[in-house]
């Protein structure tokens, strides 16, 4: 970040000096967790369920930290606020306004914001400084931190948005006001919470509503919902998509033995051949977004295709295939589940697997809210008529779906049922074979990392 005094900042955030010497001390850098402070950063203490951050004003003051900011003096200097959060992104404006050579590119969607996040920077970073989040950053915490941690220096600030009701991404560009922001699709994540496929639309269209008259949308041209987001815009229009009339486009789509995508790249200015590294269909759209970012800041064509074949997927979790020295290959996809990327999962599972034995090994997705089980039945169905040879259902959420697969037609053990993650263990243990693909996929929450870092790791025939 740009130094800046503790003085300066209490003005920002209408915070008030608790045990401060010297008010003019500066601030290099701004976290929230007590393993990053280096010397010279504000530490932000958040009162969580489990832990208080202010009762860690000690231990990050040992570790180089010149303040806290929190909620109520602490046995450090402190600078007091009602709302941490509310002065974060207080302070995260007040820095962006600063980086006046910065353009800000902001990604939201239902799904992919982190793939899509994680290409644009690996575009960007040919042609500037580039600062992006790791993994997730996405909500009133990550950003402004994000945001914090950008400089003088930084040409481009890549900013993933996620949402969880009407209002928050509004609120996010708030913080950090967007010069180009992403749609990338509009599914059925957080459902539960706005109701309606329509409601979640109108909350992602906030991000194309903050843009400027001078700034850029760049909108999937095949999700008819985002579609219908360019009538919302202020800005200029990029479109991303795989028919003629998007400005940047994929053609002669095709997939290796990895099912990674390869395809010719075409935008106003060129054609390339682009190879991914990322698994699946899925990673298409994402690379084509991160495409037309780089397309409308003027990155050259070839260039953006070299960036995207050699980016390597930084983010975890998110369909990694490993093979074992055996032959076993995992597919661990365990970050994330919604119908959408269970759907792309199931469809590499079997690309990938060819004529080998495939494994679904499928936790609940979450957050569904009345739809969950018609959208858990119609996963079990499609296992099924993917011919996906085992299921295993782990968790009471995700119960439907070895229900849906015995009506669709699977038989004896090929779905099974198990309430945890030791009984898929139990199961994967005994029958899995080195000439098995294993797909493991569940909402974060499910755990189901375990299973496929314990495949990984040997403990398996
Ligand atoms: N356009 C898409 N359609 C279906 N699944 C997708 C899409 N983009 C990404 N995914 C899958 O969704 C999961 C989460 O991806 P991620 O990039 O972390 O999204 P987000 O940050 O929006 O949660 C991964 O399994 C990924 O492969
Ligand atoms: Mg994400």
């Amino acid at each position: 970040m740009i130094p800046t005094s503790l003085r300066d900042i209490a003005d920002v955030v209408d915070g008030q000096l608790d045990g401060v010497n010297d008010p003019a001390t500066m601030v290099l850098r701004v976290c929230s967790d007590t393993r990053d402070v280096v010397p010279g950063s504000l530490f932000v203490a958040l009162a969580g369920t489990r832990v208080d951050g202010h009762d860690f004003a000690d231990a990050a003051t040992r570790a180089g930290s010149v303040a806290v900011l929190g909620t109520r003096p602490t046995a450090a200097p402190t600078i007091v606020v009602p709302d941490v959060l509310a002065a974060l992104g207080k302070l995260a404006r007040f820095h962006v306004d600063r980086l006046t050579e910065t353009t800000v590119i902001a990604i939201t969607g239902s799904v992919g914001k982190t793939t899509a996040k994680d290409l644009v920077a690996s575009v960007l970073e040919t042609v500037g400084t580039t600062v992006s989040p790791p993994g997730s950053f996405n909500n009133e915490l990550g950003l402004p931190l994000t945001v914090l941690s950008a400089d003088l220096e930084t040409r481009f600030l890549v900013l993933e948005m996620g949402a969880r009701g009407p209002g928050h991404i509004g609120y996010l560009c708030s913080i950090a006001p967007p010069d180009v922001g992403v749609e990338l699709v509009v599914g059925s994540a957080h459902l539960s919470e706005f109701g309606s496929r329509s409601a979640i639309a109108d909350a992602k269209a906030e991000l194309v509503r903050a843009l400027p008259p001078g700034g850029t949308a760049v909108l999937n041209a095949d999700d008819a919902l985002v579609a219908e987001m360019s009538s919302a815009t202020a800005a200029k229009v990029t479109w991303f998509g795989s028919g003629a009339a998007a400005h940047v486009r994929s053609d002669d789509l095709t997939f290796d033995h990895w099912d990674r995508a390869r395809f010719t790249l075409h935008s106003p200015d060129g054609t390339a051949r682009v190879e991914l590294q990322y698994v699946g269909a899925q990673a298409v759209p994402n690379a084509l977004a991160a495409a037309a970012v780089g397309w409308s800041l003027g990155v050259p064509t070839d260039a953006i295709a070299v960036a995207l074949s050699s980016a390597l997927p930084r983010s975890r979790w998110r369909m990694e295939v490993t093979e074992r020295s055996d032959g076993l290959t995992v597919i661990n996809d365990a970050y994330n589940a919604s119908p959408e990327s269970v759907r792309a999962a199931l469809k590499s599972l079997k690309q990938i697997a060819g004529d080998r034995r495939s494994w679904a090994v499928l936790g609940e997705m979450r957050e569904l809210g009345d739809s969950s089980a018609a959208e858990h039945d119609a996963i079990g169905r499609l296992v099924v008529r993917l011919d996906v040879q085992r299921l295993v259902v782990v968790g009471e959420g995700a119960r439907p779906m070895h229900l849906a697969a015995g009506l669709e037609g699977s038989w004896g053990r090929e779905s099974m049922f198990v309430p945890d993650v030791e009984g898929a263990l139990r199961i994967l243990r005994a029958e899995v074979r080195p000439d098995d693909v294993v797909l493991v996929k569940a909402s974060r929450a499910a755990g189901l990392e375990a299973v496929a870092a314990e495949l990984l790791g040997g403990n398996f025939p």
